[in-house]
């Protein structure tokens, strides 16, 4: 595949990161967008990206984002969307009825980040050249196995993820007319910083339960499906479970 020119948000870390050096490593010339600037300047740094702060939930900060990485010959290609957060806390716990504030925080980072991307990047690749196949441009979003099984404490986490995977195939029946793709990778359990928080016998007990391969994924695993997304102009409007075969038990 020729080189193209893409975007990662949450580049900076986990997922994203994996994701970021899988494009690089493909020879694509990849911009690294995220909240986190020192680890983000590394990633693009050990990969000769670009890195540009971005908050995905500001429509502002993502708009310059996406112009940078599409000010380039043949403009934006590929967009693939990693920054999220995770949420836990029961519908009613022991104070009573959880706070509003934190299911709003979470959607608006995890599903309203997720809208404020895709718009703003499949904006810029509409106005591309159409390139192979007629295409001008695929987007990948990031949900999680949490939206089909959510475990106890994940309704604001599962409201999330469950949004952008009702979206996939909406926006890519939005964006047909354009050639330009959407799909959505729901990733089981895997080994970011975000669980490397959790104490060693705590992630052992989570790969456990993954019935095979029987352990926690790899990023660079994440980055694989990513990049074959990219890569394959058949895949559309579809969300793909990445997860050994998990299905989450109730806790
Ligand atoms: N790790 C897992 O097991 C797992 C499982 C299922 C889904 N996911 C999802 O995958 C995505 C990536 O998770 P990860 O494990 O790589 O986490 P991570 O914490 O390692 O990386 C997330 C990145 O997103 C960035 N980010 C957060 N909020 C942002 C914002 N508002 N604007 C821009 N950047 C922002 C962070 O700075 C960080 O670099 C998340 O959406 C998460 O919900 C992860």
């Amino acid at each position: 595949m020729k080189s193209q020119a893409a975007i990662v948000f949450g580049g900076a870390s986990g997922l994203g990161e994996a994701t970021a050096r899988k494009l690089a490593e493909a020879g694509h010339s990849v911009t690294v967008a995220d909240l986190n600037e020192e680890r983000g300047e590394v990633v693009a740094d050990e990969i000769g990206g670009a890195f540009v702060t971005a908050d995905v939930t500001e429509e502002d900060s993502t708009r310059d984002a996406v112009a940078v990485a599409a000010d380039t010959e043949g403009g934006l290609r590929i967009c693939v969307n990693c920054a999220g957060v995770g949420a836990a806390g029961r519908i009613v716990g022991k104070e009573g009825a959880a706070p509003l504030d934190g299911y709003r925080w979470a959607i608006n980072i995890n599903l309203i980040g997720t809208i404020n991307v895709l718009r703003l990047a499949a904006e810029a690749m509409v106005g591309n050249e159409p390139g192979e196949h007629m295409q001008r441009g695929v987007c990948v979003n990031t949900a999680s196995i949490a939206a089909y099984d959510g475990q106890i404490g994940q309704t604001a986490y599962a409201a999330t993820k469950g949004g952008v995977v009702s979206l996939t195939l909406p926006a890519a029946r939005d964006l047909s007319r354009s050639g330009v793709r959407v799909m959505t990778i729901a990733p089981g359990l895997f080994d970011t910083p975000l669980l490397a928080l959790l104490p060693e016998p705590a992630r052992k007990a989570l790969g456990d339960n993954v019935p095979f391969p029987s352990r926690l994924g790899i990023p660079e695993e994440f980055g694989a499906l990513a990049l074959h997304i990219v890569e394959n102009p058949m895949l559309n409007g579809e969300v793909i479970r990445l997860d050994g075969a998990l299905r989450m038990a109730p806790r």
